[in-house]
């Protein structure tokens, strides 16, 4: 069971806050995404406390859950945002954020959405190959600006994570190869709207051992001292995201502080702003998914299963990545039962758990998928025609409706006949 300070047990109902999960579930009905807003203050307080010692600049990363309640309240701590493409910059500046606090990643951006950014005067875009940086000048040529860039290199270090979720080794489409990054230095002399202002690198997420991200350090440190040499005034070093949580408490994260104490001397003596990218470590553990058993069945084997009305279509995760979420009973029962928690969506990968131990719960019950925060509602579809859940987020007894369900006259919304 994962204890937590926002999701936890009295008179054995569980609680978002100071309020019912299932009186959530009766006003608002299920799925539900279900977020603690002070979960996500604590968590972004924690993640600066540990790299206080650091000039650094946190940039949240919005794929992780591009609610735009979410994004507000980062914003509102004063956290810039990391986005991935033009959608993700609509929904931040939707947000509130301001544009130099965004700054726009992506191995495939369209010169629609270089021009876009541009317009609208983001922090600084960082450049995946030598043909994007072309095209980035080309078009701050055209609208009469200078791009503020950083460059991001593979650094060529496979951490140890899920392979879907590993960016930074040979293998990957991500970044410039570190050794092409001299050529590009030589080449930026002859792109004139182009301002290198940073360094920067992203090698994968759910990573637990710090040492990945020192053997990638050390190579974006010696790219930084050779740009010095050069004579580019590099600002901005940017160490991405990848920071783990916990989603199975036999397998606790290793704690953001492991990573400060490795990662603030040797960043230190540079003397440039550090940028962050984390998105999972800010949000994953803040949400839950909130389904209600529809259907108890057994097969011959004895093999119990229990039918909810959430599925892959809500949580990709355990089906993409083979990822483990806790799952707990709503309402506590002395006894157990093992079985499989799947959803209603036509495969077999649509599961939440197999072979779990949980509470002997009956049909018509409520079940809370754990770690729902990053990763699952941006990953969610309307595969077999299933509408969006709606969204809340909890902050004390106070409880705000941050996403209405979707409706059928949306499914079909941009069809034509
Ligand atoms: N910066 C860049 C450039 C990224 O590509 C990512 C994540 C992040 C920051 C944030 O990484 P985080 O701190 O959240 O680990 N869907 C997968 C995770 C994909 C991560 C993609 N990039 C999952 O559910 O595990």
């Amino acid at each position: 069971m994962l204890d937590s300070n926002y999701f936890y047990y009295t008179d054995k109902r569980l609680n978002c806050d100071e309020v019912r999960l299932e009186e959530l579930a009766s006003t608002f009905g299920t799925p539900l995404y279900v977020t603690s807003s002070k979960s996500l203050v604590d968590s972004y307080n924690a993640f600066e406390h540990a790299f206080r010692a650091l000039p650094h600049f946190t940039c949240y990363s919005v794929k992780a859950n591009f609610n735009l309640s979410v994004i507000r309240a980062f914003a509102e701590l004063g956290c810039g945002c990391d986005v991935n493409s033009g959608g993700e910059l609509y929904r931040a500046l939707q947000a509130g954020v301001a544009p130099d606090k965004i700054i726009f990643a992506g191995v495939g951006k369209k010169h629609e959405e270089i021009m876009y950014s541009l317009k609208c005067g983001v922090f600084m875009l960082k450049a995946e190959s030598i043909s994007e940086l072309r095209s980035i000048d080309r078009i701050a040529g055209e609208l009469g600006k200078i791009a503020s860039v950083a460059l991001r290199i593979n650094p060529n270090v496979t951490a140890e994570t899920h392979p879907y979720i590993t960016t930074g080794g040979s293998k990957e489409k991500f970044g410039i190869d570190e050794a092409e990054i001299p050529e590009v230095f030589a080449l930026l002399g002859q792109l004139p709207n182009l301002r290198l202002i940073g360094l920067d690198m992203h090698i994968g997420s759910q990573i637990f051992d710090p040492e990945y991200y020192v053997a990638a350090t050390v190579k974006l440190l010696a790219l930084f001292n050779l740009s010095k040499t050069l004579g580019f005034a590099v600002e901005f070093l940017d160490i991405g995201g990848g920071f783990p949580v916990t989603y199975d408490p036999l397998k606790p994260a290793t704690l953001i502080e492991r990573f400060a104490e490795k990662l603030v001397p040797m960043l230190q003596p540079a003397g440039v702003t550090v940028i962050f990218e984390p998105g999972r470590y800010l949000v994953a553990n803040a949400s839950v998914l909130l389904t209600k058993i529809l259907y108890k069945k057994r097969n011959h084997a004895g093999k119990e299963f229990l039918v909810v009305d959430a599925g892959m279509t809500e949580l990709i995760r355990p089906a993409l990545y083979q990822s483990h979420h806790e799952v707990q009973a709503v309402s506590r029962h002395d006894k157990t039962v093992v079985a499989d928690v799947v959803g209603p969506i036509c495969e077999s990968s649509d599961f939440f758990a197999r072979h779990r131990e949980i509470d002997a719960v009956e049909e018509g019950e409520l079940l809370a998928v754990m770690s729902c925060g990053a990763y699952a509602s941006v990953m969610s579809s309307n595969y077999n025609g299933r509408l969006r859940p709606a969204e809340v987020m909890v902050n004390g007894s106070e409880v705000k409706l941050v996403r209405k369900r979707e409706s059928y006259e949306q499914l079909i919304l941009n069809e034509l006949l």
